[in-house]
């Protein structure tokens, strides 16, 4: 089945694009840090950010300083050839001579820089971070560089411009942390039925390269389509939590692992996954807390109507979809599936993805709300739940509240109906005084016009899926 849309054009980016372009077009030099996990497309962005302009692509491997060297003058000698007198060969005798160089070079015309995998300089050359940062202070000013440090470990990354006692803390003019596509650009990026999209993204999530994947491998069923990504012994993203995480982490990777999979299993209270981890509940709450801020790997969720900074009722979830599939199905059946257990496996995720994907299309739905224009600007859109009682999505300010029932399934005109009495129930209970309206987020809803008129919003998949470009 032919499926694919954009083949191997660069797609979307805007965003990022337009800052990169704004800080090119600043005076003197700047220093930016382009941020975000493997995968997520920082190379293809940074590479096509490049086109047109006079600048440098160094990749910073993980050889010795002179075979980079080598590599970095090569380049070095490619990009700048109409500038360099013909017949000569660059030389430099250190990494430091030649970003010297290249600063000196940039004094009278704008050059960019891109470091990718910069963190690598951590094993390549350690001292090069206190040189860089020399030259940093010292020609900085004089020259017209746009430096580029591109690092897929965010925790290392932070490290080396955040962390005091470090040489090049301080120095970066703008952060910029790529974030993997969300639900509507990845829908227009590839092109499958929205209905099995919604249930494939929240396994894959937004991330460009794995969206790629299903160019081979989305043939029509969902459940099918997972096995081959996820399960079978050659599957691409089988190993890619691992891939990608544990060098993150380091040596304590177990931990993290531990308390990522009881997130991912619906244990999302410290005292929850305390019990389920059986770590201690200060450490749970150390790793909690670096893997909410310093590696923004999950997000802290509070009751809608709740103040973050008091409330007792925090809940916490993994941000990226595609981690949180891995731990729920892979590393949580890593034991069946080094076995080869996998009807096992399987069995879980026909039991059990179903429900999974209604938490997606919660958030999804959520993320709609924000987008679309309800008739007031709400102040906070969020999820909300007291004792046993949960509303998927609220929306509201001081004079309206809008009240939002998700479910991934089709409803029949009398389901509906109960569910929207149900949500009236349920909202009088909410601390709210604005006046309420009330509302539905389904796959399909019959009779969702004759709803419409009763003053219900009622939206179905195919309002999701479509929001104005203008409004993304
Ligand atoms: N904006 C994009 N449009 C099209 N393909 C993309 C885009 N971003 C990333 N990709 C594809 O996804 C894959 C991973 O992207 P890459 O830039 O190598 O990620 P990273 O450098 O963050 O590890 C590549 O094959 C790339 O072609
Ligand atoms: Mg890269």
């Amino acid at each position: 089945m032919v499926i694919y849309l954009v083949g191997n054009m660069f797609y979307d980016r805007e965003r990022e694009l337009k800052k990169l372009n704004e800080i090119y077009s600043r005076q003197g030099s700047s220093f930016v840090v382009v941020y975000g996990r493997r995968r997520v497309g920082k190379t293809a962005l940074v590479r096509e950010f490049l086109k047109g302009k006079l600048g440098i692509y160094l990749f910073v491997g993980e050889k010795d300083e002179a075979l980079l060297l080598e590599d970095f003058t090569r380049e070095v000698e490619m990009a700048l050839s109409s500038y360099l007198p013909p017949y000569v060969r660059l030389r430099f005798s250190s990494l430091e001579e030649l970003f010297e160089f290249l600063f000196d070079f940039s004094r009278d015309i704008k050059l960019v820089i891109i470091l990718d995998e910069f963190q690598n300089f951590r094993s390549v050359k350690p001292s090069l971070f206190s040189s860089l940062q020399k030259l940093w202070d010292l020609k900085g000013e004089d020259s017209n560089v746009v430096l580029i440090a591109v690092g897929s470990y965010v925790g290392m990354m932070k490290r080396i411009f955040m962390d005091r006692k470090e040489p090049l803390f301080g120095r970066v003019d703008e952060w910029i942390k790529l974030k993997p596509f969300d639900f509507w650009r990845a829908y227009n990026f590839v092109n499958i039925p929205a209905r099995d999209f919604v249930e494939i993204f929240s396994a894959l999530g937004g991330m460009p390269k794995y969206l790629l994947y299903l160019r081979h491998y989305y043939n029509g069923n969902t459940i099918e389509t997972l096995r081959s990504l996820f399960f079978d012994e050659l599957s691409p993203l089988r190993e890619e939590g691992f891939n990608v995480l544990k060098l993150e982490f380091g040596r304590y990777y177990r931990s993290y692992f531990s308390i990522l999979e009881a997130v991912s299993l619906g244990y999302v209270t410290p005292k929850e996954i305390s019990d389920k981890t059986g770590l201690k509940i200060l450490t749970v709450g150390k790793y909690l807390s670096e893997l909410t801020n310093h590696y923004e790997y999950l997000g802290k969720e509070v009751p809608a109507t709740e103040d973050p900074r008091k409330t007792r009722k925090v809940s916490y979830f993994i941000r990226d979809e595609f981690f949180n599939f891995w731990f729920r199905f892979v590393y949580h059946n890593i034991q069946y599936l080094e076995e080869g257990e996998i009807t096992k496996v399987l069995n879980d995720l026909r039991e059990n993805f179903p429900a999974f994907v209604g938490k997606e299309y919660e958030r999804i739905g959520r993320e709609f709300i924000r987008r679309i224009d309800l008739g007031f600007s709400p102040l906070r859109v969020g999820r909300w739940w007291h004792k046993g009682e949960e509303i998927d999505v609220i929306a509201y300010n001081e004079e309206k509240v809008a009240l939002f029932e998700v479910k991934w399934s089709d409803l029949s005109k009398a389901r509906a109906k109960r569910l929207l009495r149900d949500l009236e129930r349920k909202g009088e209970l909410v601390p709210l005084r604005g006046e309420r309206v009330y509302g539905l987020i389904s796959r399909e809803v019959e009779g969702k016009e004759e709803l419409r008129n009763c003053g219900y919003l009622v939206f179905d998949l195919n309002d999701i899926v479509y929001i104005p470009p203008g409004k993304l």
